[in-house]
Protein backbone atom coordinates (compact mmCIF):
# COMPACT_ATOMS: atom_id res chain seq x y z
CA UNK A 1 0.00 0.00 0.00
CA UNK A 2 1.63 3.36 -1.33
CA UNK A 3 1.80 6.79 0.88
CA UNK A 4 -0.55 9.48 -0.75
CA UNK A 5 2.44 11.29 -1.89
CA UNK A 6 3.85 7.72 -3.56
CA UNK A 7 0.63 7.95 -4.97
CA UNK A 8 0.51 11.60 -6.09
CA UNK A 9 3.83 11.49 -7.71
CA UNK A 10 3.09 8.47 -9.23
CA UNK A 11 0.18 9.99 -11.09
CA UNK A 12 2.22 12.89 -11.81
CA UNK A 13 4.96 10.28 -13.93
CA UNK A 14 2.59 9.06 -15.60
CA UNK A 15 1.16 11.43 -16.94
CA UNK A 16 3.94 13.18 -18.35
CA UNK A 17 4.97 9.85 -19.60
CA UNK A 18 2.01 9.63 -21.85
CA UNK A 19 1.62 12.86 -22.33
CA UNK A 20 -1.28 13.80 -24.86
CA UNK A 21 -1.85 9.78 -25.58
CA UNK A 22 -3.79 10.37 -21.57
CA UNK A 23 -7.06 12.71 -21.10
CA UNK A 24 -8.48 12.89 -18.15
CA UNK A 25 -12.10 14.33 -17.68
CA UNK A 26 -13.26 15.73 -13.88
CA UNK A 27 -16.63 15.78 -13.05
CA UNK A 28 -16.96 18.42 -10.09
CA UNK A 29 -17.95 16.49 -7.52
CA UNK A 30 -15.00 14.24 -7.47
CA UNK A 31 -12.73 13.95 -4.79
CA UNK A 32 -10.26 16.77 -4.43
CA UNK A 33 -7.36 14.01 -4.62
CA UNK A 34 -8.39 13.16 -7.94
CA UNK A 35 -9.24 16.61 -9.31
CA UNK A 36 -5.69 17.27 -8.96
CA UNK A 37 -4.75 15.57 -11.58
CA UNK A 38 -8.00 16.41 -14.37
CA UNK A 39 -7.14 18.10 -17.61
CA UNK A 40 -10.53 19.38 -17.60
CA UNK A 41 -13.47 19.60 -14.83
CA UNK A 42 -17.17 20.13 -15.63
CA UNK A 43 -20.66 18.78 -15.44
CA UNK A 44 -22.06 16.60 -17.06
CA UNK A 45 -22.14 18.58 -20.06
CA UNK A 46 -19.43 20.18 -20.42
CA UNK A 47 -17.58 16.41 -20.22
CA UNK A 48 -19.65 15.34 -22.60
CA UNK A 49 -18.33 17.87 -24.61
CA UNK A 50 -14.77 17.96 -23.87
CA UNK A 51 -14.68 14.01 -24.47
CA UNK A 52 -16.49 14.88 -27.88
CA UNK A 53 -13.85 17.53 -29.15
CA UNK A 54 -10.84 15.06 -27.92
CA UNK A 55 -10.25 12.62 -30.94
CA UNK A 56 -6.42 12.50 -30.01
CA UNK A 57 -6.42 10.92 -26.28
CA UNK A 58 -5.61 7.20 -26.71
CA UNK A 59 -6.58 6.85 -22.90
CA UNK A 60 -9.82 8.66 -21.35
CA UNK A 61 -9.74 8.01 -17.49
CA UNK A 62 -12.99 8.86 -16.92
CA UNK A 63 -13.16 10.54 -13.06
CA UNK A 64 -16.58 10.53 -12.74
CA UNK A 65 -19.61 7.99 -12.56
CA UNK A 66 -20.51 4.79 -15.02
CA UNK A 67 -23.08 7.00 -16.84
CA UNK A 68 -20.49 9.64 -17.51
CA UNK A 69 -17.71 7.27 -18.78
CA UNK A 70 -20.60 5.58 -21.64
CA UNK A 71 -21.10 8.57 -22.64
CA UNK A 72 -17.88 9.76 -23.47
CA UNK A 73 -17.12 6.04 -24.70
CA UNK A 74 -20.19 7.12 -27.33
CA UNK A 75 -18.82 10.37 -28.36
CA UNK A 76 -15.02 9.46 -28.64
CA UNK A 77 -13.92 6.79 -31.51
CA UNK A 78 -13.10 3.46 -31.98
CA UNK A 79 -9.20 4.23 -31.54
CA UNK A 80 -10.12 5.50 -27.65
CA UNK A 81 -10.19 3.42 -24.85
CA UNK A 82 -12.25 4.71 -21.70
CA UNK A 83 -11.48 3.61 -18.51
CA UNK A 84 -13.40 4.03 -15.35
CA UNK A 85 -11.27 3.87 -12.36
CA UNK A 86 -13.78 2.00 -10.19
CA UNK A 87 -16.65 -0.22 -11.59
CA UNK A 88 -18.47 0.25 -8.41
CA UNK A 89 -18.78 4.33 -9.55
CA UNK A 90 -22.67 3.58 -10.53
CA UNK A 91 -25.47 6.40 -10.34
CA UNK A 92 -28.19 5.02 -8.41
CA UNK A 93 -30.89 7.43 -9.97
CA UNK A 94 -29.19 5.97 -13.21
CA UNK A 95 -30.44 2.36 -11.73
CA UNK A 96 -33.91 3.55 -11.21
CA UNK A 97 -34.80 2.81 -15.18
CA UNK A 98 -33.85 -0.13 -16.85
CA UNK A 99 -34.49 -1.20 -20.02
CA UNK A 100 -37.67 -3.85 -19.45
CA UNK A 101 -39.09 -1.10 -17.07
CA UNK A 102 -39.06 1.44 -19.96
CA UNK A 103 -40.46 -0.51 -22.52
CA UNK A 104 -43.46 -1.75 -20.19
CA UNK A 105 -44.03 1.96 -19.08
CA UNK A 106 -43.40 2.63 -23.46
CA UNK A 107 -45.86 0.60 -24.35
CA UNK A 108 -48.51 1.33 -21.55
CA UNK A 109 -47.91 5.12 -22.62
CA UNK A 110 -48.37 4.47 -26.35
CA UNK A 111 -51.89 2.22 -25.32
CA UNK A 112 -52.91 5.13 -23.46
CA UNK A 113 -52.02 8.45 -25.32
CA UNK A 114 -50.84 6.81 -28.85
CA UNK A 115 -48.45 8.97 -31.08
CA UNK A 116 -49.14 12.28 -28.45
CA UNK A 117 -45.86 11.61 -26.45
CA UNK A 118 -41.83 12.28 -26.63
CA UNK A 119 -39.23 10.46 -24.18
CA UNK A 120 -36.12 12.63 -22.98
CA UNK A 121 -33.72 11.38 -20.78
CA UNK A 122 -31.55 13.21 -18.35
CA UNK A 123 -28.08 12.15 -19.30
CA UNK A 124 -27.57 10.71 -15.48
CA UNK A 125 -29.05 7.51 -17.26
CA UNK A 126 -27.61 4.27 -18.97
CA UNK A 127 -26.50 3.81 -22.38
CA UNK A 128 -29.34 1.54 -23.19
CA UNK A 129 -31.60 4.41 -22.13
CA UNK A 130 -30.44 6.78 -24.13
CA UNK A 131 -30.51 4.62 -27.00
CA UNK A 132 -34.22 3.88 -26.38
CA UNK A 133 -34.60 7.73 -26.07
CA UNK A 134 -32.69 8.28 -29.20
CA UNK A 135 -34.41 5.50 -31.42
CA UNK A 136 -37.93 7.10 -30.49
CA UNK A 137 -37.64 10.29 -31.87
CA UNK A 138 -36.20 12.07 -28.71
CA UNK A 139 -33.06 13.52 -26.68
CA UNK A 140 -31.17 13.70 -23.63
CA UNK A 141 -31.17 16.64 -21.20
CA UNK A 142 -28.27 18.11 -18.75
CA UNK A 143 -29.37 20.02 -15.83
CA UNK A 144 -27.97 23.13 -17.42
CA UNK A 145 -30.59 22.94 -20.86
CA UNK A 146 -33.40 21.18 -19.45
CA UNK A 147 -35.59 23.99 -19.79
CA UNK A 148 -34.85 24.60 -23.67
CA UNK A 149 -34.35 20.75 -24.33
CA UNK A 150 -38.49 20.32 -22.95
CA UNK A 151 -39.43 23.25 -24.51
CA UNK A 152 -38.32 21.36 -27.89
CA UNK A 153 -40.02 18.18 -27.13
CA UNK A 154 -42.95 20.04 -26.27
CA UNK A 155 -42.72 21.28 -29.83
CA UNK A 156 -43.01 18.31 -31.43
CA UNK A 157 -45.45 16.40 -29.11
CA UNK A 158 -48.35 17.35 -26.76
CA UNK A 159 -46.37 15.75 -24.01
CA UNK A 160 -43.65 14.32 -22.80
CA UNK A 161 -42.12 11.20 -20.52
CA UNK A 162 -39.04 12.09 -18.40
CA UNK A 163 -36.99 9.93 -17.36
CA UNK A 164 -35.01 8.98 -14.44
CA UNK A 165 -35.48 11.93 -12.68
CA UNK A 166 -39.04 13.25 -11.47
CA UNK A 167 -37.92 16.18 -9.85
CA UNK A 168 -36.05 17.60 -12.48
CA UNK A 169 -38.52 17.48 -14.80
CA UNK A 170 -41.09 18.52 -12.59
CA UNK A 171 -38.80 21.62 -11.35
CA UNK A 172 -38.11 22.29 -15.23
CA UNK A 173 -41.72 21.74 -16.51
CA UNK A 174 -42.98 23.85 -13.59
CA UNK A 175 -40.78 26.77 -14.84
CA UNK A 176 -41.76 26.82 -18.22
CA UNK A 177 -45.65 27.48 -16.72
CA UNK A 178 -46.96 23.46 -17.18
CA UNK A 179 -49.63 23.04 -13.85
CA UNK A 180 -48.78 20.59 -11.35
CA UNK A 181 -52.19 19.22 -11.94
CA UNK A 182 -51.01 18.37 -16.06
CA UNK A 183 -47.87 16.10 -14.38
CA UNK A 184 -48.30 12.38 -13.08
CA UNK A 185 -45.79 10.21 -12.34
CA UNK A 186 -45.21 6.82 -13.88
CA UNK A 187 -44.07 4.00 -11.28
CA UNK A 188 -41.45 1.07 -12.53
CA UNK A 189 -41.70 -1.10 -9.75
CA UNK A 190 -45.96 -1.03 -9.91
CA UNK A 191 -46.47 -0.55 -13.88
CA UNK A 192 -48.84 1.99 -13.02
CA UNK A 193 -49.36 5.83 -12.89
CA UNK A 194 -49.18 7.19 -8.97
CA UNK A 195 -51.94 10.04 -8.30
CA UNK A 196 -55.38 10.54 -10.07
CA UNK A 197 -55.83 9.28 -13.05
CA UNK A 198 -59.31 11.07 -14.36
CA UNK A 199 -57.60 13.08 -16.33
CA UNK A 200 -54.70 11.76 -18.12
CA UNK A 201 -55.64 13.52 -21.61
CA UNK A 202 -54.58 16.73 -20.07
CA UNK A 203 -51.26 15.30 -18.73
CA UNK A 204 -48.35 17.18 -20.11
CA UNK A 205 -45.30 15.60 -18.00
CA UNK A 206 -45.22 11.70 -17.19
CA UNK A 207 -42.37 11.75 -14.41
CA UNK A 208 -40.39 8.46 -14.30
CA UNK A 209 -40.62 7.80 -10.40
CA UNK A 210 -36.63 8.54 -10.31
CA UNK A 211 -34.63 10.81 -8.09
CA UNK A 212 -31.04 11.47 -6.77
CA UNK A 213 -30.11 10.00 -3.07
CA UNK A 214 -28.02 13.09 -2.76
CA UNK A 215 -29.95 15.81 -3.42
CA UNK A 216 -33.19 14.46 -1.91
CA UNK A 217 -31.13 14.59 1.37
CA UNK A 218 -31.78 18.70 1.42
CA UNK A 219 -34.96 18.82 3.09
CA UNK A 220 -37.70 21.60 4.22
CA UNK A 221 -36.68 20.80 7.73
CA UNK A 222 -33.02 22.66 6.85
CA UNK A 223 -34.96 25.98 4.96
CA UNK A 224 -37.36 26.64 7.94
CA UNK A 225 -34.00 26.05 10.46
CA UNK A 226 -32.08 28.20 8.49
CA UNK A 227 -34.76 31.15 7.30
CA UNK A 228 -35.68 31.08 11.15
CA UNK A 229 -31.90 31.69 12.76
CA UNK A 230 -29.97 33.30 9.46
CA UNK A 231 -32.78 35.07 7.59
CA UNK A 232 -30.04 36.53 5.34
CA UNK A 233 -28.28 33.80 4.19
CA UNK A 234 -28.85 33.25 0.67
CA UNK A 235 -30.24 29.64 -0.36
CA UNK A 236 -29.30 28.05 -3.45
CA UNK A 237 -29.91 24.53 -4.52
CA UNK A 238 -29.34 22.28 -7.80
CA UNK A 239 -33.18 21.13 -9.56
CA UNK A 240 -32.53 17.34 -8.55
CA UNK A 241 -33.65 18.48 -5.15
CA UNK A 242 -37.74 17.66 -4.39
CA UNK A 243 -39.83 20.63 -5.94
CA UNK A 244 -40.65 21.91 -2.40
CA UNK A 245 -37.25 22.72 -1.10
CA UNK A 246 -36.32 24.10 -5.05
CA UNK A 247 -39.87 26.20 -4.39
CA UNK A 248 -38.48 27.71 -0.97
CA UNK A 249 -34.93 28.27 -2.03
CA UNK A 250 -33.95 31.48 -3.64
CA UNK A 251 -32.03 30.20 -6.47
CA UNK A 252 -31.53 26.73 -7.91
CA UNK A 253 -29.50 25.63 -11.14
CA UNK A 254 -27.64 23.21 -12.81
CA UNK A 255 -23.69 22.43 -10.75
CA UNK A 256 -22.21 25.12 -13.53
CA UNK A 257 -24.86 27.62 -12.26
CA UNK A 258 -24.40 27.20 -8.86
CA UNK A 259 -20.61 27.75 -9.41
CA UNK A 260 -21.05 30.49 -10.94
CA UNK A 261 -23.67 32.34 -8.88
CA UNK A 262 -21.13 32.18 -6.31
CA UNK A 263 -18.43 33.14 -8.25
CA UNK A 264 -20.16 36.64 -8.56
CA UNK A 265 -21.58 37.19 -5.36
CA UNK A 266 -20.32 39.88 -3.17
CA UNK A 267 -17.51 39.29 -0.75
CA UNK A 268 -19.26 38.66 2.83
CA UNK A 269 -22.26 37.43 1.62
CA UNK A 270 -23.91 34.47 3.14
CA UNK A 271 -24.90 31.50 1.24
CA UNK A 272 -26.67 27.78 1.70
CA UNK A 273 -26.26 25.38 -0.99
CA UNK A 274 -27.66 22.05 -1.80
CA UNK A 275 -25.58 20.03 -3.91
CA UNK A 276 -22.45 17.44 -3.14
CA UNK A 277 -20.39 17.56 -0.67
CA UNK A 278 -17.58 18.00 -2.31
CA UNK A 279 -18.14 21.01 -4.67
CA UNK A 280 -19.73 22.59 -1.81
CA UNK A 281 -16.50 21.80 0.49
CA UNK A 282 -14.28 23.29 -3.17
CA UNK A 283 -16.55 26.45 -3.20
CA UNK A 284 -15.69 27.33 0.52
CA UNK A 285 -12.17 26.65 0.28
CA UNK A 286 -11.72 28.85 -2.85
CA UNK A 287 -14.19 31.66 -1.70
CA UNK A 288 -12.91 32.22 1.50
CA UNK A 289 -14.03 35.87 1.37
CA UNK A 290 -18.15 34.78 1.31
CA UNK A 291 -19.83 32.69 4.14
CA UNK A 292 -20.79 29.62 2.31
CA UNK A 293 -22.42 25.98 4.00
CA UNK A 294 -23.89 23.27 3.25
CA UNK A 295 -27.94 23.64 3.75
CA UNK A 296 -28.01 20.51 5.25
CA UNK A 297 -25.49 20.72 7.86
CA UNK A 298 -24.55 16.51 7.44
CA UNK A 299 -23.10 16.95 4.54
CA UNK A 300 -23.90 14.91 1.35
CA UNK A 301 -21.42 12.71 -0.07
CA UNK A 302 -22.37 11.26 -3.48
CA UNK A 303 -20.98 7.63 -2.57
CA UNK A 304 -20.50 6.32 -5.26
CA UNK A 305 -18.85 9.59 -7.00
CA UNK A 306 -16.31 9.24 -3.97
CA UNK A 307 -15.18 5.74 -5.29
CA UNK A 308 -13.05 6.91 -7.47
CA UNK A 309 -10.47 7.87 -5.15
CA UNK A 310 -6.38 7.90 -5.80
CA UNK A 311 -5.30 4.42 -5.13
CA UNK A 312 -8.29 3.60 -7.62
CA UNK A 313 -7.19 6.00 -9.61
CA UNK A 314 -3.19 5.38 -9.83
CA UNK A 315 -3.92 1.68 -9.90
CA UNK A 316 -6.01 2.13 -13.78
CA UNK A 317 -3.11 4.45 -14.70
CA UNK A 318 -0.63 2.07 -13.55
CA UNK A 319 -2.45 -0.86 -15.73
CA UNK A 320 -2.02 1.50 -18.82
CA UNK A 321 1.39 2.11 -18.85
CA UNK A 322 1.83 -1.55 -18.37
CA UNK A 323 -0.26 -2.55 -21.25
CA UNK A 324 -2.58 -3.57 -19.52
CA UNK A 325 -5.76 -1.02 -19.27
CA UNK A 326 -8.51 -2.31 -16.88
CA UNK A 327 -12.54 -1.31 -16.17
CA UNK A 328 -12.95 -0.71 -20.01
CA UNK A 329 -16.04 1.34 -20.88
CA UNK A 330 -17.57 -0.21 -23.89
CA UNK A 331 -21.00 0.54 -25.42
CA UNK A 332 -22.18 -1.77 -28.00
CA UNK A 333 -22.07 -0.24 -31.44
CA UNK A 334 -26.08 -0.58 -31.98
CA UNK A 335 -26.59 1.34 -28.74
CA UNK A 336 -23.63 3.78 -28.97
CA UNK A 337 -25.17 4.73 -32.37
CA UNK A 338 -28.83 5.25 -31.31
CA UNK A 339 -27.45 6.74 -28.13
CA UNK A 340 -25.72 9.21 -29.87
CA UNK A 341 -29.05 10.26 -31.90
CA UNK A 342 -30.15 11.26 -28.73
CA UNK A 343 -27.21 12.74 -27.72
CA UNK A 344 -26.75 15.29 -30.65
CA UNK A 345 -30.03 16.55 -30.40
CA UNK A 346 -29.46 17.74 -27.51
CA UNK A 347 -25.80 19.32 -28.84
CA UNK A 348 -27.98 20.93 -31.23
CA UNK A 349 -29.64 23.13 -29.07
CA UNK A 350 -26.67 23.98 -26.44
P1 LIG B 1 -24.81 18.21 -13.53
O1 LIG B 1 -23.35 17.95 -13.67
O2 LIG B 1 -25.49 18.18 -14.88
O3 LIG B 1 -25.17 19.44 -12.76
O4 LIG B 1 -25.44 16.94 -12.78
C1 LIG B 1 -25.35 16.77 -11.42
C2 LIG B 1 -25.20 15.37 -11.06
O5 LIG B 1 -25.90 14.84 -10.23
C3 LIG B 1 -24.16 14.60 -11.71
O6 LIG B 1 -24.22 13.31 -11.29
FE1 LIG C 1 -26.16 9.99 -9.37
FE2 LIG C 1 -26.97 11.84 -7.61
FE3 LIG C 1 -24.51 10.82 -7.44
FE4 LIG C 1 -25.15 12.46 -9.46
S1 LIG C 1 -25.06 12.99 -7.30
S2 LIG C 1 -24.01 10.52 -9.60
S3 LIG C 1 -27.30 11.86 -9.82
S4 LIG C 1 -26.47 9.67 -7.17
Amino acid sequence: KMAPQDLKKRAWEIKKELGNRLFIPGHHYQKDEVIEFADATGDSLQLAQVSAENQDAEYIVFCGVHFMAETADILTGDHQTVVLPDMRAGCSMADMANMEQTERAWQKLQETFGDTIIPLTYVNSTAEIKAFVGKHGGATVTSSNAHKMLKWALSQKKRVLFLPDQHLGRNTAFDLGIPLEEMIVWNPISDEFEGPTENLDDMQMILWKGHCSVHENFRMQHIHDLREKEPDRHILVHPECTHEVVTASDYNGSTKYIINKIKEAPPGSKWAIGTEMNLVNRLIQVHTDKDIVSLNPEMCPCLTMNRIDLPHFVWSLDQIVSGKPVNKIKVDAEKSALAKTAIERMFQFV
